[in-house]
């Protein structure tokens, strides 16, 4: 059975709606675990299928674990890891899985694991982990697939990053919290789940300190405790649900938003003519949507600068905007994939070069069936299919599950006609397949 996400147009979405905790803090909360044994409890936990996958993978190394769904609470009991061998199958399923390397390391010296899959948006390379991990005293070895990582004793570092990669700057983190001696990453990632890791791992007993220009220090420990942790709010949620709002012209309130993880794309949307209202310590935010958005053109970059996240659904915002403007994805090199089917749907959208594109505004997008290639590609299918003539029919299901807890019950919430199920219960009748494109 092939599932699909069937959108209609609607008129302007708006309400009031919170937050779940985000996908990319809770899965290296999770991984973080593996460094202490006992306990650990973490709150305003997502119920989405990577947060399954990791489950799955830290039983898999012997993990005790409880998840209430309904109350969006997890309970980790790392007392008995016995294993070293990561799940291949999950390794592949999930590029997070990477991030338990670091914690094994600290706590056992040893890590065997097969290269991590996850959306296809560029080739993913571990190189900057595994380098990294190498000036720490890890051998590698690879035996079929499997990579075998050893090391007798973990050494402290002063380790310069080559790109601020997310997962590197994580797995290190991890790493060095139970390495003796003082470890020092430059240039290293410094995005809001970054810095909520760091809060995990400080309240487990870590010594960790944040200097300028974006360096960490970590003096290693003997022991970390378990946890009692709330993880953040997804600031990739809340790009989705302003989007949203401000493509059908509606006015939404996000109360416990975090407006200071969200600055650029914030900025960028009141230059395309979007209110934008935050509220005190910028913890709430209001979007009242313009009826005439002009197209802005935006760069992603490491954090503070544009999320590579939101560059997808933004995208979708320009589509529609007056003008013509420039998207320039630094991040990664094949995250346009959600072009080809906007395009199917009516957008004017050429390529400049592989990593640049240029939107030019258009009147109307038309539902049609649409396939998403990775997590915020299928958000950015499933907004425009909320401002398409007609029905869209999006398959590719479960990168919007692996990404989202529950988005499309939020934005049916809001007023959007959206369902999930089988595509042939979905799909198109015959008049509706005439007119398509
Ligand atoms: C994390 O991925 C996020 N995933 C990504 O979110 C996010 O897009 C990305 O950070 C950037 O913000 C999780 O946190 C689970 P990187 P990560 O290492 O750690 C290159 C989503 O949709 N690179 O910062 O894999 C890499 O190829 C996902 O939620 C190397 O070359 O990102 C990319 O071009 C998608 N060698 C760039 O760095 C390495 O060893 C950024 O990657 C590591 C990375």
């Amino acid at each position: 059975m092939i599932e699909g996400i069937r959108v209609e147009p609607v008129g302007p979405l708006s309400g009031a709606i919170n937050l779940v905790g985000a996908k990319n803090a809770i899965l290296v909360t999770m991984a973080a675990t593996l460094l202490t044994s006992g306990k650990s409890v973490i709150t305003n936990v997502p119920v989405s299928s990577d947060v399954l996958y990791m489950i799955k993978l830290l039983e898999s190394l012997g993990a005790q674990i409880a998840f209430d769904r309904e109350l969006k609470k997890l309970e980790i009991d790392t007392s008995a890891i016995v294993g070293h061998q990561v799940d291949p199958e999950i390794m592949r399923k999930m590029r997070a899985s990477i991030l338990v390397v670091g914690p094994l390391l600290a706590r056992f010296g040893c890590a065997d694991v097969v290269f991590p899959g996850g959306c296809t948006i560029g080739a993913r390379p571990v190189d900057i982990h595994l380098k990294a991990f190498k000036t720490m005293g890890v051998d590698f070895h690879s035996i079929d697939e499997v990579l075998q990582a050893r090391t007798p004793a973990l050494r402290a570092q002063r380790i310069v990053l080559e790109y601020p990669s997310v997962g590197a700057t994580e797995n290190i983190l991890m790493a060095a919290t139970l390495t003796p001696g003082t470890t020092t990453i430059v240039h290293a990632a410094l995005e809001p789940e970054v810095l909520d890791v760091i809060r995990v791992l400080k309240k487990m007993g870590a010594q960790i300190d944040i200097e300028p220009p974006a360096t960490i220090v970590i003096n290693g420990v003997s022991v970390l405790n378990p946890v009692v942790h709330e993880v953040i709010v997804d600031r990739l949620e809340a790009g989705s649900l302003l989007l949203a709002t401000a493509l059908t012209g509606g006015e939404l309130v996000i109360p416990n938003a975090r407006a200071f993880d969200l600055d650029v794309f914030l900025a960028k949307l009141q230059e395309m003519g979007h209110t934008i209202e935050t509220g005190a310590q910028g913890i709430g935010i209001r979007l009242i949507a313009t009826k005439r958005p002009h197209a802005v053109s935006f760069k992603t970059g490491p954090y503070p600068g544009f999320p590579t996240d939101l560059q997808a659904p933004m995208v979708v915002a320009q589509c529609l905007a007056s003008g013509v403007c420039d998207v320039y994805e630094t991040v990664f090199e094949n995250r346009f994939l959600h072009v080809r089917e906007l395009q199917k749907m009516g957008a004017q959208i050429k390529f400049i070069f592989g990593d640049k594109i240029q939107v030019k505004g258009v009147e109307a997008l038309y539902g049609t069936h649409v396939i998403a290639s990775d997590i915020r590609a299928s958000c950015a299918l499933v907004l425009a299919g909320l401002v398409a003539q007609g029905k869209t029919v999006m398959t590719g299901v479960h990168h919007w599950r692996r990404g989202y807890d529950m988005l499309d019950q939020k934005l049916a919430w809001l007023g959007a006609r959206i369902v999930i199920g089988p595509v042939e219960q979905l799909s198109f009748t015959s008049k509706e397949r005439e007119i398509m494109i």
